[in-house]
């Protein structure tokens, strides 16, 4: 199957969907974003004009080059509206049921040949294609990482049915966007997160159980592992509600209570605290209020 790639969807318009969208409007494709908030498509818009003005900026891209690639994007509040997109990737939420009931509605509006991916950090390929009806070759893991248009890094993940056609369309696809792909087979949590999450409990471990202080548990694996972001800061910055998600995936999934989240992780997302998109996780990110000037 070789597929002449022209407009893709996304589905979910959060810090992944957004990033993913905007990656394929400056790489030429016409894009359709869907969020079912729409708030978050309305904020998922402008957060994807103002990135592509920064590139403008930087000299990444011409003026020309941007105003085309934003006139590129449909943002839609209609899944019908992806029906001729030639492949549709989900970043919603990090819950399987949720995850199904959109696939048998992906299944249900989208031509026979489109590839439906799913952007899970977790969650069974082979267990969403199942949901749907047509040939389940036909959906795979396209993983990409946060920030999508910074990491290089797209994870490509073959369900059990998807065939290696589909498998070297989303890699072409990927390539396109200037990713190196790896590929992983269809087990929780993948190559990525298998090894990163249980890092990022124990690091919780470590503060929950009075190590160090959170400060100094990521200078420590900052300057003495050589991590651009220590494990605390990098879990507010993917989301404590989604690192709790995948734990729990990897625990159903792998079965070893290793994978258990760490209570203080799991009862700062029971308060609330969701990390930097929602300005409080481990740390805080309100802006201090600016003193009155005198
Ligand atoms: P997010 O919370 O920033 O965004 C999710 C968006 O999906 C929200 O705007 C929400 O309104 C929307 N949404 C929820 N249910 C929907 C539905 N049924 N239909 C349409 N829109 C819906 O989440 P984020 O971080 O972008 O994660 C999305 C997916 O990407 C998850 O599966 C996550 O595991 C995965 N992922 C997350 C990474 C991260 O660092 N945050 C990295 C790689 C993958």
């Amino acid at each position: 199957m070789t597929v002449e790639f022209e407009a893709i969807g996304v589905v979910g318009g959060g810090q992944m969907g957004s990033g993913i969208a905007q990656l394929g409007l400056v790489h030429g494709l016409r894009v359709y974003l869907l969020d079912s908030d729409a708030q978050a498509l309305a904020r998922a818009s402008k957060s994807i004009s103002m990135s592509i003005q920064r590139l403008v900026s930087k000299g990444n891209i011409s003026e020309a080059d941007a105003s085309a690639a934003l006139q590129r994007l449909h943002c839609t509040s209609k899944l019908e509206e992806m029906k001729d997109c030639d492949l549709i990737v989900e970043a919603i939420v990090e819950s399987e049921e949720i995850k199904k009931k959109l696939f048998i509605e992906l299944d249900r509006i989208s031509k026979a040949s489109a590839i439906l991916a799913s952007n899970t950090s977790s969650i069974s390929i082979t267990r969403l294609a199942s949901a749907t009806n047509r040939p389940a070759q036909v959906v795979i893991g396209m993983h990409f990482m946060n920030p999508p248009p910074i990491m290089k890094l797209v994870e490509i993940i073959q369900g059990a049915q998807t065939s290696d056609e589909t498998f070297l369309a989303t890699k072409a696809l990927a390539q396109r966007f200037g990713k190196t792909v790896i590929c992983s087979q269809d087990y929780s949590g993948f190559i990525v997160n298998r090894i990163l999450m249980p890092m990022i409990n124990e690091a919780f471990y470590a503060l929950y159980t009075g190590v160090a202080t959170k400060e100094d548990i990521d200078t420590g694996m900052k300057l003495g592992t050589n991590h651009p972001m220590g494990p605390l800061e990098l879990a507010d910055f993917i989301g404590l509600d989604v690192c709790v998600s995948i734990m729990r995936v990897l625990q159903a999934g792998l079965g070893d209570a290793k994978y258990i989240p760490c209570p203080l992780l799991v009862q700062y997302v029971d308060a609330g605290r969701l990390g930097r998109k929602q300005g409080l996780g481990v740390y805080s990110y309100h802006k201090l209020p600016e003193l009155a000037k005198s």
